[in-house]
């Protein structure tokens, strides 16, 4: 007979004093995950293009820990560079990289533009990449073979399987990134680092707002989806404390639906 150990399990998901960073961490998705890592005691820095709304990310998440908000645009590879420093500035190790940003753009496929083309793959492949680019110097500082760093880069169910959205750009960022998320994996191993991507389904934000204009509407959304429900804070933030963690360590490489269901059921 054995006992529940807390320590145990302290030690299996402890995220406690690691240094991460959650690109668009001030609202929808990206804040459900700083919110859970801050509140699991990581040192949590967010970015964001909006001042104010890092001000307020930072106001509603500091009493449960350490957060820091940086205003930066990561659309170009100025942005991400500036970011960049300014955590090399005050941090020497970063333990856990959320690239998360992004944007989509739905337009009939006859009328779609390039400029609907180019802003959704500057912030959803390009800028991941070049952020973890500029940060490897301090991701690699971090990682050691028992405590492997880790990327995590957000996609999308719709880079796996077609929907009704017309977001053509949409759909070959999200795919590009999940494939490049492979490629890095495979290539920084050596460096002691996991490089894992998470594939959300249906989370309320202000990308999905156009889905829930109504109570019926929301109710129709929810009921067709396999849980009945959307995702929440726990589950986005759970899988980023898994992968980020002691428990996480023997994965990467791999793309995690965190979808209720819909890509293996539906
Ligand atoms: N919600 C869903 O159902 C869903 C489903 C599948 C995948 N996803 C993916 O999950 C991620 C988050 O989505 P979300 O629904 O939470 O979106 P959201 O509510 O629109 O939030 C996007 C975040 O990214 C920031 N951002 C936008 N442009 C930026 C830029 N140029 N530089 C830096 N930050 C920028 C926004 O803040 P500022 O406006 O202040 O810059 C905000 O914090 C995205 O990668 C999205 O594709 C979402």
């Amino acid at each position: 007979m054995t006992t529940a150990s807390t320590d145990f399990y302290q030690y299996l998901f402890d995220v406690r004093g690691k240094v991460a960073l959650v690109t668009g961490g001030t609202r929808g998705i990206g804040f459900m995950i700083a919110e859970g890592l801050v509140k699991a005691g990581a040192r949590v820095y967010v970015a964001s293009r909006k001042a104010e709304a890092c001000e307020e990310t930072e106001a509603q998440l500091s009493p449960h820990g350490f957060c820091v908000a940086i205003p930066s645009d990561l659309s170009t590879i100025d942005g991400c560079k500036t970011l960049a420093q300014d955590i090399n500035t005050r941090e020497d190790k970063l333990h856990i990289l959320v690239n998360n940003a992004g944007v989509t753009w739905s337009e009939d496929i006859d009328a779609f533009h390039e400029k609907a083309w180019d802003k959704v793959m500057d912030l959803d492949v390009k800028s991941p990449f070049f952020l973890t680019q500029q940060l490897l110097p301090l991701i690699r500082a971090a990682a050691s073979p028992d405590n492997r760093a880790s990327i995590i880069n957000v996609t999308s169910v719709n880079g796996i399987r077609p929907s009704n959205l017309r977001n053509y750009s949409y759909v070959a960022a999200k795919a590009g990134l999940g494939q490049l998320s492979q490629q890095l994996a495979s290539d920084l191993m050596s460096d002691c680092i996991n490089v894992n991507v998470i594939a959300p389904g249906l989370f309320k934000s202000k990308m999905t707002a156009p889905l829930f204009t109504s109570k019926d509407a929301e109710a129709q959304v929810m009921a067709s989806q396999p849980m009945k429900r959307g995702g929440a804070m726990e589950d986005v933030a759970g899988l980023v404390i898994y992968l980020s963690s002691k428990a996480g360590g023997f994965i990467t490489g791999v793309t995690v639906p965190c979808d209720g269901g819909v890509t293996s059921i539906n």
